[in-house]
């Protein structure tokens, strides 16, 4: 008797066990990290789109640090959480992808219009994964030199290459939400998130 209700309680402790260590039943992450290195995130394209930051080359001496649209998702649960509390959660991720200004005039006008996409970077908040990161934030880029391809997998950024400016400038806990207004609509207002009544 003894000894079915001690193997029960392992069987239990051996189900349970990988939920226990992550510290969450329940939540999912949309990111995967092996020995501190990050696979390229796929499907982000179907995630919550914030917003498209713009910096053009033109504008920027022939050449924008970040090239040139900035498309930014979150990922589906992490937004869940933004529209309940405004805060981002432990194991959110966000993504910009960029492409280049393919046309600057259409029959709609002079203007920048969107050509082919020239590269990718995504930040993780964890606690677990990177407790020595200011805020719990890791920056990563799959941007090649040439532009054509993105890497498949990448390495965290130095906190020198990208933490600090996001620390000192961002609006909200490291993310810009000031130049997204999906994040700033839907902050901690379900209704407003999915765009009102
Ligand atoms: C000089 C300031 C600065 C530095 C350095 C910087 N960023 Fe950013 N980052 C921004 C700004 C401003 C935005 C929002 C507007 C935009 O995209 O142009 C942004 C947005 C982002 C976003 C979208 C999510 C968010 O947090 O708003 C990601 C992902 C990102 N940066 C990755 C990186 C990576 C990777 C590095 C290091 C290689 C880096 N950044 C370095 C200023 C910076």
């Amino acid at each position: 008797m003894r000894i079915d209700r001690y193997l029960t309680g392992l069987l239990i402790l051996a189900a349970l066990g990988p939920f226990l260590m992550s510290g969450s039943v329940s939540a999912k992450e949309y990111f995967t990290i092996k020995n501190g290195v990050l696979e390229r995130p796929s499907g982000f394209r179907e995630w919550i789109y914030v917003g498209t930051p713009l910096t053009p080359d033109d504008m920027n001496n022939g050449r924008a640090s970040f090239p040139e649209f900035h498309n930014v998702y979150i990922d589906p649960e992490s937004w869940e959480h933004w529209k309940k509390t405004g805060k981002f959660r432990e194991g959110a991720i966000l993504i910009k992808e960029m492409a280049g200004v393919g046309s600057k005039a259409a029959t709609s006008g002079k203007g920048y219009f969107m050509g082919d996409f020239i590269g990718l970077e995504a930040t993780i908040k964890s606690k677990r994964e990177f407790p020595g990161e200011p805020g719990n934030w890791a920056y990563f880029s799959f941007t090649t030199e040439d532009h054509r391809s993105v890497k498949k997998t990448a390495n965290a950024q130095s906190q020198a290459n990208c933490n600090g400016c996001h620390e000192t400038s961002a609006q909200d806990d490291f993310v810009f939400t000031q130049y997204y207004p999906v994040l700033r609509a839907g902050k901690a207002n379900p209704e407003n998130a999915v765009g009102g009544k």
